[in-house]
């Protein structure tokens, strides 16, 4: 089979900050109350006009530039996300027509907070059975648009932003192995609820009510935890590599103390997590993508090095993928 490996990596994070202490001012909570249950200092809210699509342009230029290769030379375009601009064109679309990415085909993927993993294991399938020879992997997520900011449960959580790598088919093979999982049993666990506003029998609009998310947040910790450490191993397992050899392991940030949890099921030191929650939140599928790049960028991943990248989120879906840095 084709080696693949990802060749370079970008991120777009919007610049408005919304610190513990701005969220004090909103709701009943309080700075230790967020950083001691989360680790989260402060995160990131894109602009009214920072929609989806812009946050996955951003990052997807940035890709483009560190690659040095032209946008006409894209063959295919996966956006992972849940908070497109609409229901359609696709974020895709959008980024292949403000790329000029005329050769592309494009669509997204929906898988929540495992999105870019799911993204980069579709990409990655076509570029295994050569139909395409590289693929720009998006994640980009503004759940910042669904939250009911009146609840504190779930309004200190979430940031928005998007990271993006390129994938190519070569001579080396960088992506080793990959396992996803899905558990649509616990779909209920977290939701986003969309009042039923408009129906042809019922034609004003109900009460504007906007959808927003709702999340049982005790139950989720627990599936999260097992979830990711299952999907580390069997990963692993599959790339015939043990976690000792892994330099860096690069988890969705949900939260600090789930990966703690996963760490100490993994039975590995913390330090070989790569964790950014404490600038961002929790950006879905953004997240693990811009903990990428900022893992490559830092040098915390480093060439020859192996990674885990590994998620969970809402659907409930899962998944990890092995690597080798090239
Ligand atoms: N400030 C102050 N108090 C709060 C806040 C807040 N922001 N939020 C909740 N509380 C209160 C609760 O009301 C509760 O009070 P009570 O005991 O008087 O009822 C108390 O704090 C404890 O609440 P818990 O929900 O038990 O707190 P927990 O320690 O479980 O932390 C959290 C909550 C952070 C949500 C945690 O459960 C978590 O991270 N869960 C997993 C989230 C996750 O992984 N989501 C899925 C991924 S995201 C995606 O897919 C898009």
């Amino acid at each position: 089979m084709t080696p693949v490996q990802i060749t370079a990596v970008g991120h777009y994070v919007p610049s408005r900050k919304l610190t513990n202490a701005d969220l004090e001012k909103i709701v009943d909570t309080s700075d230790e109350w967020i950083v001691t249950r989360t680790g989260i200092k402060e995160r990131r809210i894109a602009g009214e006009h920072e929609k989806t699509s812009h946050l996955a342009i951003e990052a997807a230029r940035q890709v483009l530039h560190n690659a040095k290769i032209a946008a006409s030379k894209i063959d295919l375009i996966i956006v992972a996300t849940t908070s497109p601009d609409s229901n359609f064109p696709s974020v895709a679309c959008l980024v292949q027509k403000a790329l000029g990415a005329r050769s592309a085909i494009a669509f997204d993927v929906s898988a929540a907070c495992t999105g870019f993993i799911y993204a980069i294991s579709v990409a990655h399938q076509f570029l295994l059975a050569k139909t395409y020879k590289n693929a720009l992997v998006i994640a980009a997520d503004r759940l910042t648009t669904m939250i009911d900011w009146q609840d504190r449960n779930t309004c200190v959580l979430f940031g928005d932003g998007a990271g993006a790598c390129l994938l190519e088919s070569g001579d080396k093979k960088g992506i080793l192995a990959e396992h996803l999982e899905s558990y649509g049993e616990y779909g209920e666990l977290m939701k986003i609820i969309v009042p039923e506003t408009r129906h042809p029998l019922k034609p004003k609009h109900a009460n504007g009510v906007l959808p927003y998310i709702q999340m049982q947040g005790p139950e989720l910790f627990k599936i999260a935890v097992n979830s990711m450490a299952d999907c580390v191993e069997k990963a692993l397992e599959k790339a015939k590599i043990t976690i000792s050899e892994v330099a860096c392991v690069v988890p969705h940030q949900a939260n600090d103390r789930i990966i703690s949890a996963v760490a100490k099921k993994l039975d590995i030191p913390k330090e070989k997590f790569f964790i950014n929650i404490e600038k961002y939140g929790n950006m879905s599928a953004a997240s693990a993508a811009v903990a990428l790049f900022e893992a490559v960028e830092l040098g915390r991943i480093r060439k020859g090095d192996y990674a885990v990248l590994v998620a969970f989120g809402a659907g409930l879906v899962a998944g990890a993928i092995v690597i080798k840095w090239q």
